[in-house]
């Protein structure tokens, strides 16, 4: 599909969607958010990806943010709706699919940007990335699941005080805070990113996509450990658990076909 605020490529089996709005620091606005649902769809759809990164063009930003230029004309309503559309149809989407999808930051990730690097399955930064949910300086609050994502990840009194203050936060204070798994040099950023997506490709698809669905309903309560024993028992009813286990017996490696 073509996309007028997207690039996207297929390398690999990996989908690269590149946010390209460098001139307005790839920041969300409406086009963004519907191209952006189409490309997950393409994602959920597509037989020959095997996952996603996403990205933003340029050096300076992943994305600074919602459109804050759509802002004037909102009232509640509006307001409410543009919050809803975007958790449904991209940020819930991205946190659901069954394919890993994984955020390359590569410098400013605020408000909006923040959460799509949140809603991800893990986040590689580079080193001049910064961090922050800055809507408080607007008179507005996170609304693309921050408060929930970034409170769950980081707990709640640090949560509390980076939103309230609305102070950016560097790479490596993102990586102590538990956000961000690992912090590379911007130009092994992407390379970085799908060395680890290659790994991940060698494994049964069906049991990584369960591995989401289970971790994501993390629930520390006798629920969450049973929609993990319901997930484990359903692994059994794969070709590709016989294929595991007859491989590691034969001292062989696996073939897995996702099935
Ligand atoms: N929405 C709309 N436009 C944005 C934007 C956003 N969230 N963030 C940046 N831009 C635009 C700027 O208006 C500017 O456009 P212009 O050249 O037409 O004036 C362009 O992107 C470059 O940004 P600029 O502010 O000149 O870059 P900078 O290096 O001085 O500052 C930031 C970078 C990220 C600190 C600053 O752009 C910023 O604070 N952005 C808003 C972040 C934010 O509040 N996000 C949450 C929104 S809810």
């Amino acid at each position: 599909m073509n996309y007028q605020t997207l690039l996207t490529s297929l390398e690999n089996n990996i989908f690269i969607i590149t946010i390209n709005r460098p001139e307005k620091l790839n920041a969300l606005n409406r086009i963004v958010i519907e191209e952006l649902s189409a490309a997950i769809g393409e994602v959920y759809n597509n037989n020959e990806i095997k996952s996603a990164i996403i990205t933003g063009a340029g050096e300076k930003a992943f994305i600074a943010g919602a459109d804050i230029s759509e802002f004037l004309s909102f009232d509640s309503t509006s307001g409410e709706e543009l919050a809803r559309r975007g958790q449904q149809n991209v940020f819930d989407k991205i946190e659901n699919s069954p394919k890993p999808i994984i955020a390359a930051v590569n410098g400013f990730a605020l408000g909006g940007g923040c959460e799509l690097a949140l809603a991800c399955h893990f986040i590689i930064a580079s080193e001049n990335a910064k961090f922050g949910q800055p809507e408080v300086n607007l008179g507005l609050i996170p609304g693309y699941g921050g408060t929930q994502r970034l409170t769950q990840l980081v707990g709640k009194n640090r949560a509390m005080q980076l939103i309230m203050t609305g102070e950016m936060f560097s790479a490596t204070d993102a990586q102590q805070f538990g956000i961000v798994n690992k912090v590379v040099a911007q130009n092994e950023l992407l390379n970085e990113t799908k060395k680890i997506l290659s790994v991940i490709h060698t494994k049964a698809p069906l049991a990584i996509s369960k591995v989401i669905e289970v971790v994501n309903n993390f629930d520390h309560t006798q629920q969450g450990y049973d929609f993990e024993i319901k997930k484990f028992g359903e692994c059994f009813s794969t070709e590709d658990v016989k294929e595991g286990v007859t491989a590691f017996l034969e001292k062989r490696k696996a073939n897995f076909k996702g099935k």
